[in-house]
């Protein structure tokens, strides 16, 4: 069974919601899922997982939301080399049509450049996360099979 770390920035309270229904679809496949906001996680307990899923939402114009800032700095040089990620993340097409959400897109590249292997496309939901709750599981359940 993949133990996979699921780590989630949010602001007001999106993302967090939207990681709960992710990590119920990754649990109904099967995996051991460990489920963390970034203000209490560590980059080193990366390492002790065989996959990675980070949900991140998108802020100022194109950036990363406040508490994954810290977060996605120090991972710079860290070693992911075998492990599995796959991120997701909301954001708002209309106000932010040309940095809709970005945030998605840096972290997937962090992970890439450390080593990690992107074994998914990313989710991104687009305006209100309500109705994307369902969605939000079935990914979860799908990148189960990938991570
Ligand atoms: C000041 C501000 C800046 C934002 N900038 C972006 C942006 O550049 N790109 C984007 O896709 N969404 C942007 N958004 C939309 C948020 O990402 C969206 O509201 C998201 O659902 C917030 O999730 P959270 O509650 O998990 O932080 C912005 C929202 C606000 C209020």
């Amino acid at each position: 069974m993949a133990k996979i770390i699921l780590v989630y920035g949010s602001t007001t309270g999106n993302t967090e919601v939207l990681s709960e229904h992710v990590a119920a679809g990754l649990k109904q496949a099967g995996a051991d899922v460990t489920v963390k906001n970034v203000i209490d996680a560590g980059v080193d307990e990366l390492i002790d997982y065989d996959a990675i899923v980070f949900g991140c939402s998108t802020w100022g114009v194109g950036e990363l939301q406040d508490d994954f800032i810290d977060f996605h700095d120090e991972m710079d040089g860290t070693f992911l080399e075998g492990k599995k990620a796959a991120v997701f993340g909301p954001g708002d097409s209309d106000g932010y049509p040309d940095t809709f959400c970005v945030a998605v897109d840096i972290l997937e590249e962090r992970l890439e450049n450390c080593g990690a292997l992107i074994v998914a496309e990313s989710f991104k939901v687009d305006g209100d996360v309500e109705p994307a709750f369902e969605d939000a599981k079935t990914w979860g359940l799908k990148i189960a099979e990938a991570l």
